[in-house]
């Protein structure tokens, strides 16, 4: 039972991104590292059922819904909000089949395992162990920014992420959201880009609020323009834009200026933000890594074979990366913390001290929480310029290698 659990949380969170290979890693390759607990724990799912009269629903037209665990003692007027990451779908049959997945219908969620940024262990966590904690399913499959009234009666699929965000945020303020002191709007991977277009939304509907500020975990996906690198996302996220009817829901600041699908790369509307959020991302993320140089290429970067052509766009890479992100010259406004170790996602299974990948001694939790709490601000860059192989503990096992 337990070791259904487990394999249940390793798939939940890294087989539905279907970004990382699970474990084929021999155990007894742990080098330094001492095995720990998770402090992981599952929370049920709460169903917005009043969300479907707003027309805001799942691709299978089922309601949203999220996973909530009330804060305590001095953490109970702080809330951090976590979209959930798992890619996009960005034509009919991908969406028809994500909708019979729990990536695209709230029937199909199970209980969701709480770890990391959601770890209640005060030494684990410590700057957000008593937050209010809330992780948001991703059932649209359009980085919540679908909006499309119309139902195809052949698919009965539906496009409405932009209208779910709305329903669950305002869910959550009449759970009192709407009090919050400090609050955190955050998104990994395929959902970081929403936690960037939504972060002066949310920050506005909080006036009372000291504290707001936004989190991009692994979602700074690029526009690459050397020929050595395959441009693969702008492709996707015109077909995505398209597929889900986004524009309406993005910035004008940006669309007026270039096509829809250009507005969908972070870079093209971080200037125009004017909350202050952090940037958490590896140069060589494993699935940005994966879809522009190459795939499987985390076989090469572990066994540190790598060929000079790769390593060579692997250079590139990461120069287009870093001239990409926002400028380092207000870390107030726009910290970061950039590593090269090769993997994705950094807030759930890679927020702890056995997992930790520091630069220059610093961790990420250590970094974002100076940050957040306004008592130093980073822009922390891992001088490396080649990927970093890099190992993840699940529960004190090693679980797979990058
Ligand atoms: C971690 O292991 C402990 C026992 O060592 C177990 O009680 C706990 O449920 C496990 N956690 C997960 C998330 O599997
Ligand atoms: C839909 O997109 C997937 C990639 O996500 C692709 O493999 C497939 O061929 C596409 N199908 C159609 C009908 O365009
Ligand atoms: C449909 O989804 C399943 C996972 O639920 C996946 O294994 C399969 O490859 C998908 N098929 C297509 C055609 O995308
Ligand atoms: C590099 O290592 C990978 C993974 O072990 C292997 O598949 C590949 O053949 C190796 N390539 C070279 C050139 O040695
Ligand atoms: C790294 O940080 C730890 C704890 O923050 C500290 O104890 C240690 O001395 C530091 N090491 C170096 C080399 O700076």
């Amino acid at each position: 039972m337990m070791a259904t659990r487990s394999v249940q949380l390793v798939c939940l969170l890294i087989c539905s991104l279907s970004i990382m290979k699970t474990a084929s890693a021999k155990v007894n390759e742990s080098p330094k590292q001492e095995k720990g607990k998770d402090h992981a724990y599952f929370v049920d799912k709460t169903i917005v059922q009043n969300a479907v009269s707003k027309g805001a629903v799942c691709l299978d037209g089922s309601p949203p819904a999220y996973h909530l665990d009330h804060g305590f003692g001095h953490g109970v007027r702080n809330w951090i909000i976590l979209l959930s990451g798992g890619a996009w779908c960005r034509n009919i049959t991908d969406c028809l089949n994500r909708s019979k997945t729990d990536l695209g219908s709230s029937k199909l969620m199970m209980p969701f395992i709480f770890l990391g940024i959601f770890s209640k262990s005060k030494s684990e966590n410590p700057d957000f162990y008593n937050w209010n904690k809330v992780f948001v399913r991703y059932c649209d499959g359009g980085s919540f920014t679908g909006d499309i009234e119309s139902v195809d009666l052949a698919t009965n699929l539906h496009f409405r992420g932009a209208r779910i965000f709305d329903a669950v945020i305002e869910d959550l303020l009449a759970k009192g959201l709407k009090d919050a002191k400090n609050a955190i709007l955050s998104g990994g991977s395929a959902n970081g880009y929403p936690a960037m277009l939504y972060c002066d939304h949310f920050h506005n509907l909080l006036p009372k609020a000291h504290r707001v500020k936004c989190l991009v975990d692994a979602g700074y996906f690029i526009r690459v323009k050397n020929p050595l690198l395959e441009n693969v996302f702008e492709s996707l996220f015109r077909d995505v834009v398209t597929l889900h009817g986004s524009t309406k829901v993005l910035p004008k600041s940006c669309t007026s200026r270039m096509k829809p699908e250009l507005c969908f790369f972070p870079e093209n509307i971080q200037q125009d933000i004017k909350t202050p959020f952090f940037t958490v991302m590896s140069a060589f993320d494993s699935y940005q890594v994966d879809n522009i140089v190459g795939s499987n290429i985390g076989d090469y970067i572990r066994a540190r074979n790598c060929t000079e052509s790769q390593n060579n766009a692997f250079k590139e890479l990461r120069s287009e990366f870093l001239n990409a992100l926002p400028v380092a010259n207000d870390p107030k406004q726009r910290g970061a913390f950039i590593d090269s170790f090769n993997r994705h996602t950094q807030l759930e299974l890679w927020w702890n001290k056995v997992n930790a990948t520091p630069v220059n001694n610093l961790t990420t939790m250590k970094v974002f929480g100076d940050w957040y709490y306004d008592r130093k601000y980073s822009y922390v860059i891992d001088e490396h310029d080649l990927p970093l192989p890099v190992y993840l503990y699940i529960n004190g096992t090693l679980k797979s290698r990058g």
